[in-house]
C-alpha cells in the first residue's frame, strides 16, 4: 500500500466517524406521538399506537392547564401494564423533585419530567425496549393521578 492510499484510508475513517454510516442512519424511523393533559386530571387520549417499523418514538406532552406542577403536575410514564401500580407507588414516595419516579428503575421504559400548566416536554426512546403486541400502559405518576390518567400503548 502506498503512502497516498494510507492517507485516503485514514481520511475515510475520519469521515465515517464524523458523519456515521449513511445507510444505517437512513434505516431509522423516528415516530412522533403527542398527548395533552389538563387541569381536570385528564389525558386527551386513551390509546397511542406505534407502527411496527418505528425505531424510535418521540412523545410530546403538553399541559394545557394553568395550575402549577406542585398542585396539578403531569408527566408521561410508560411501563408494562403489570408494573403500573408498583412504579406509581414507588414514584409517589420519590417526590416532586424526582419527578415522582423511582431513580434507576428498569421497569420504566420511558418517562418525561413533571410539568405544570402551559408547559411542554418530550421524551425519545428506542422501540427496541418494546415487544410487538406487548401489553404496555402509559400513565401520570403524580400522586393519585394514575388511576384516571392512563391509557394503552400498542406497538406493532
Ligand atoms: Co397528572
Amino acid at each position: 500500500m502506498s503512502l497516498r492510499n494510507h492517507a485516503f484510508a485514514a481520511l475515510a475513517v475520519v469521515v465515517a466517524a464524523l458523519f456515521g454510516a449513511p445507510h444505517a442512519h437512513a434505516a431509522g424511523k423516528v415516530c412522533k406521538l403527542e398527548i395533552n393533559a389538563n387541569d381536570a386530571m385528564q389525558f386527551d387520549k386513551k390509546e397511542l399506537d406505534v407502527a411496527g417499523d418505528c425505531t424510535e418514538v418521540t412523545l410530546t406532552l403538553n399541559h394545557t392547564g394553568k395550575l402549577p406542577a406542585s398542585a396539578m403536575g403531569h408527566n408521561w410514564v410508560l411501563t408494562k401494564t403489570a408494573d403500573v401500580t408498583a412504579v406509581a407507588n414507588a414514584g409517589m414516595a420519590a417526590g416532586l423533585a424526582a419527578n415522582y419516579l423511582p431513580a434507576g428503575d428498569a421497569r420504566i421504559i420511558a418517562a418525561t419530567k413533571i410539568i405544570g400548566g402551559g408547559q411542554t416536554t418530550s421524551v425519545t426512546f428506542p422501540t427496541s425496549k418494546l415487544a410487538k403486541g406487548g401489553d404496555y400502559t402509559f400513565f401520570c405518576s403524580f400522586p393519585g393521578h394514575y388511576v384516571i390518567m392512563k391509557g394503552v400503548l400498542k406497538f406493532g
